[in-house]
């Protein structure tokens, strides 16, 4: 899968593309990473990439044209792209969006300023605008980088053993359980016996039961979209939580999923 920036800072990129997964990804040609300076494409004597807004106002816009350039520059022909322009106007990027967009060949990720980007690049060029949360960044460049980030995680054979995606927080919907390793005591503070127990079953029921109660503490509106399997129902009657988890999806939502 190919991803392309389209930024003014493209120095931010660096590091980022040199550590641990994303990197191994890299390395490994799942994924083809290009960084485009929106600069490159001002044809200006003075290479601007912004300007001040018509009809006045605080800030500066980015220009139209060196971003349709870059654009142009960077899209691939003949394959499946998606031009997505960050900023906190969009729709909430989350686990659904990341696996929608894990669906295209290319995500070409313009990294606009929190003054914004020309009405007209992004009517004639942007396929979608994303936000990251309610929040206002300087500009998109982090943005774009959660943005490959979680869906570099979803692509086939990048996680390497042990590190499945299905098993995420959001994926099936359910933050996820809480994880020990060594050593069996740290700082007076044990491992809950089960995990030690060596019985898959129980070790599976524990988990998906702490993951529940999780979730209904910390996040019950995750439950609404969430279709528990005959099986799970059963472990959550018998542990006294299905009421709960039904009456937190709005009474029924958390229906029935057929065994996998
Ligand atoms: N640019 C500025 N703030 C942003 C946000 N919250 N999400 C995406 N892009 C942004």
């Amino acid at each position: 899968m190919f991803f392309d920036f389209l930024t003014i800072f493209p120095e931010f990129f660096g590091s980022p593309l040199r550590e641990g997964i994303v990197r191994r990804a890299l390395n490994e040609g799942k994924i083809q990473v290009g960084v485009h300076n929106i600069r490159d494409f001002a044809t200006d004597r003075h290479r601007m990439t912004d300007d001040r807004p018509f009809g006045g106002g605080e800030g500066m816009v980015l220009k139209p044209e060196p971003l349709a350039a870059c654009l142009k520059s960077a899209r691939k022909a003949g394959i499946h792209s998606r031009v997505v322009l960050l900023s906190p106007a969009g729709p909430r990027f989350d686990q659904q969006g990341a696996e929608r967009l894990a669906g295209y060949d290319q995500l070409i990720l313009v990294c606009g300023r929190y003054e914004g980007v020309d009405e007209r690049f992004r009517t004639l060029y942007v396929d979608e605008e994303l936000s990251i949360g309610d929040y206002v960044l300087t500009g998109g460049e982090l943005a774009a980088l959660v943005i490959m980030d979680t869906v570099i995680r979803l692509l086939p054979n990048v996680l390497g053993c042990g590190e499945s995606a299905a098993n995420d927080s959001f994926s099936c919907g359910l933050l996820k359980h809480r994880q020990y390793t060594r050593p069996r005591v740290f700082e007076g503070m044990g491992v809950p016996e089960v995990l030690l127990s060596g019985d898959h079953a129980a070790v599976a029921r524990h988990r998906l039961l702490e993951a529940v109660e999780l979730t209904l503490h910390r996040r019950p509106d995750l439950l609404a979209t969430i279709a528990f399997t005959p099986a799970e129902r059963k472990v959550l009657r018998q542990a006294g939580l299905l009421a709960r988890v039904d009456a937190a999806a709005g009474g029924g939502a958390s229906g029935e999923r057929r065994e996998s």
